[in-house]
């Protein structure tokens, strides 16, 4: 059985999904009680208390584990008392890129190569997903705000990390790999806008944030030290962040999505 933590986000609702769709006995792990697909066992865990967990994993074999909480190791020892042989960790592209903004997820991620796990470790950029931050503003007047409105990034679409996740989590050949995970094309805000509006059939008005505008706004749903590492990242990204990564389609065998796919088939949070 395969155990899915963060069964309710971006890349846990799809993985979920893309495991039942290809057999696999699979538990969603939540901290509320949620929906699930038809034959996956919901099981409720908070990661920042990591007993909570004990019950979760029982009967498990692999797990896919997201960065929450602050005792990865404790998360871990439940997770292999339970019988979970394999891992496969949601990091973070910026726990290889600014460690020192990224402290929790390079803890998470020394935490389970020290395991004694098989380990797979998943190092997304940014989601195409987190334009669904302008959702709101785009149903009402049409616009969306961004910080940064030409510096382009090559975000990750959440469906191709479930899809790698599922692959390392069933597959051969990706234990002890750290895979960087991106989109095919870099992506300025504006051009997202844009991809937006094409998907929707009506334009989208973009409206460029100051750096402190942005930060502000950032400041309500993330820490500090994650808001300063995300900025730098956004408006003055190093050569490694710009990069598209090959490892989507080294594991998949297929390039990944563009952001106007992702636009595509979320179109109706949008209108
Ligand atoms: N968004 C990005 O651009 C990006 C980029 C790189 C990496 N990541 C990583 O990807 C992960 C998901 O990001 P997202 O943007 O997709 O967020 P999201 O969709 O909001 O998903 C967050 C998930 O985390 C679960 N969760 C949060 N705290 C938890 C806790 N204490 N115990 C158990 N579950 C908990 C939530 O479950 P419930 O609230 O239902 O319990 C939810 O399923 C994050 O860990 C982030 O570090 C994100």
């Amino acid at each position: 059985m395969i155990v899915v933590t963060g069964a309710t986000g971006n890349v846990g609702r799809e993985l979920v999904r893309t495991l039942a769709a290809a057999g696999e006995k699979v538990a969603a792990v939540s901290r509320t009680p949620a929906p699930v697909p038809y034959g996956v066992e919901h099981r409720r865990a908070d990661l920042t208390a990591p007993g909570s967990l004990r019950g979760a994993v029982d009967g498990a074999d692999a797990l896919f584990l997201l960065v929450a909480g602050d005792d990865p190791d404790a998360l871990l020892g439940l997770a292999a008392a339970g019988g979970v042989r394999r891992v496969v960790l949601l990091s973070s592209q910026g726990a290889g890129t600014r460690p020192e903004a990224y402290r929790h997820p390079v803890a998470f991620e020394d935490a389970v190569r020290r395991s004694g796990l098989e380990w797979t470790i998943l190092r997304p950029g940014g989601f195409d997903s987190n334009a669904l931050a302008w959702a709101e503003s785009i149903r009402t007047s049409r616009t969306a705000a961004a910080p940064f409105a030409d510096v382009g990034l090559p975000s990750v679409d959440p469906a191709d990390v479930a899809e790698v996740a599922a692959a390392a989590l069933t597959g051969t050949g990706h234990t002890g790999r750290t895979y960087e995970l991106t989109g095919p094309a870099a992506v300025t805000p504006r051009q997202r806008a844009a991809a937006i509006g094409d998907a929707v059939g009506a334009p989208v008005r973009f409206a460029e944030q100051s750096r402190e505008e942005a930060r502000a706004r950032m400041l309500e749903v993330m820490p500090e030290a994650v808001v300063e590492g995300t900025l730098a990242i956004l408006g003055d990204p190093l050569p490694a962040e710009r990069a598209v990564s090959p490892d989507v389609e080294r594991v998949l065998g297929r390039a990944p999505r563009s952001f106007a796919d992702w636009a595509a088939r979320n179109a109706a949070a949008f209108r």
